[in-house]
């Protein structure tokens, strides 16, 4: 059982989501009961009137982890040029294609509990440490889109959320190693919800070393692509939904799932020609995220938006890292509960890297304004 709710205003109850709980684990909660709250989109009827929470932080260093990893070089404050993100409405402006949060709580069909449900979009959410993150969300009365390839496991997510009668879930299918997916993906988010509070780019890949270089049908090497330049391409297409979302006192957030495996990218060669190995490849993605949760949270200074990224624990006991007969070395409930932080807490300020729950720094390149540029065009380039 959850020790928080949302309540509205925020998270309350006898600690917020993510604090360690005794007997941790919530995958195999099953209860019989309605379904929870509800921030679809069903006609012009649901409307949802809610975000999040407070702003504050602080900073320290990093160490590598995962295979792959480098150790992050400790670098100044993270500080630059406001940055242009090609974003389709301005600040404060009404979601894309005509949507927009319109806080109707006077709409009877729309309940005590769709109106407060925040909505959180989780990458995939289909297993590991996105999934634990969205049960948990559920579990304090969030509506949660729930993604991945795999439909079976998606609506298993959907269920074990539904099921508890707390909180509500849908899942969206959607490959992203395609940019033609992922733009159909944030189609889908946008005709099925109303806002999105929350935005968590998760989903994940970190191919063997036998698998050699892979590029995708669209050209781009297979971990940038995955995990990087499609999340790129995602938040761009709902950020308009997201600013539309956030408020002063209840900031919308995004969070960028990175890592302590950081490579700077190479921009003479982006997709590794040259030099290429899978822990290079993955560690070039991953700091990929984090440039780019740099430069939207400069682009945003100033609105009611708060961009983060973080290294959720190191070797958790996921696919990731047991598909590769690794050995873990922490649990996803650590994971777990570094995301959850970074979704409910207000002391994170917007801009800052989070190695699990401390704030930290990440590598030099992303404090570099010109990479970050850079990485920024090159990417609206390639996403067309
Ligand atoms: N595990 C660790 O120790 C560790 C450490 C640091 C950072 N991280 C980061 O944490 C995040 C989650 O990792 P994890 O350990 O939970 O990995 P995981 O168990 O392998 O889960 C990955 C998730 O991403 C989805 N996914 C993979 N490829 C996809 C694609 N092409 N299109 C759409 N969805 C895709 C998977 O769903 P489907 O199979 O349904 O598509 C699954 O839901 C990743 O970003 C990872 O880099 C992990």
């Amino acid at each position: 059982m959850a020790a928080a709710r949302w309540a509205g205003e925020g998270w309350v109850g006898e600690g917020r989501p993510g604090e360690r709980r005794a007997g941790g684990r919530r995958a195999s909660r099953r209860r019989a009961g309605g379904r929870g709250a509800s921030g679809r989109k069903a006609g012009s009827l649901v409307v949802l009137a809610v975000a999040l929470v407070g702003l504050g932080g602080c900073g320290e260093a990093p160490q590598g982890g995962e295979p792959g990893a480098q150790a992050s070089q400790a670098a100044g404050a993270g500080a630059g040029e406001a940055g242009q993100v090609g974003q389709s409405a301005e600040p404060g402006s009404a979601a894309a294609g005509g949507e927009q949060a319109t806080g109707n709580a006077s709409d009877p069909a729309a309940g005590p509990t769709a109106r407060d449900a925040p909505v959180i979009l989780i990458t995939g959410s289909t297993g590991g440490l996105g999934r634990e993150v969205a049960l948990e969300m559920g579990s304090t009365g969030a509506h949660v889109i729930i993604h991945g390839r795999n439909e079976e496991r998606g609506r298993e997510v959907v269920e074990a959320i539904e099921a508890e009668g707390i909180g509500s879930a849908e899942f969206i299918a959607a490959d992203l190693a395609s940019l033609d997916e992922t733009r159909r993906l944030a189609e889908e988010v946008r005709s099925r919800v109303d806002r999105l509070d929350v935005l968590v780019n998760n989903a994940g890949v970190w191919l063997e070393a036998d698998d050699g270089r892979v590029i995708t049908d669209d050209g781009f090497e297979f971990h940038f692509q995955v995990n990087y330049l499609s999340h790129f391409l995602l938040t761009r297409e709902l950020l308009p939904l997201i600013r539309a979302s956030g408020s002063d006192a209840r900031p919308a957030r995004i969070v960028n799932v990175a890592s302590t495996a950081q490579r700077p990218i190479d921009f003479d060669d982006v997709m590794m020609e040259e030099g290429y190995s899978d822990g290079r490849g993955y560690a070039q993605s991953k700091l990929a995220q984090i440039l780019h949760a740099f430069d939207l949270a400069e682009a945003l200074d100033g609105e009611p938006v708060l961009v983060l990224a973080l290294h959720p624990a190191t070797m958790m006991d996921t696919d990731m890292v047991l598909s590769r007969g690794a050995q873990a070395r922490a649990s996803v409930d650590e994971g777990r509960e570094a995301v959850v932080n970074l979704i409910t807490s207000p002391d994170v300020r917007s801009g800052q890297y989070f190695r699990g729950l401390t704030p930290t720094e990440a590598h030099d390149q992303a404090y570099d304004e010109e990479a970050r540029e850079r990485l920024r065009q090159l990417s609206l380039e390639w996403v067309g």
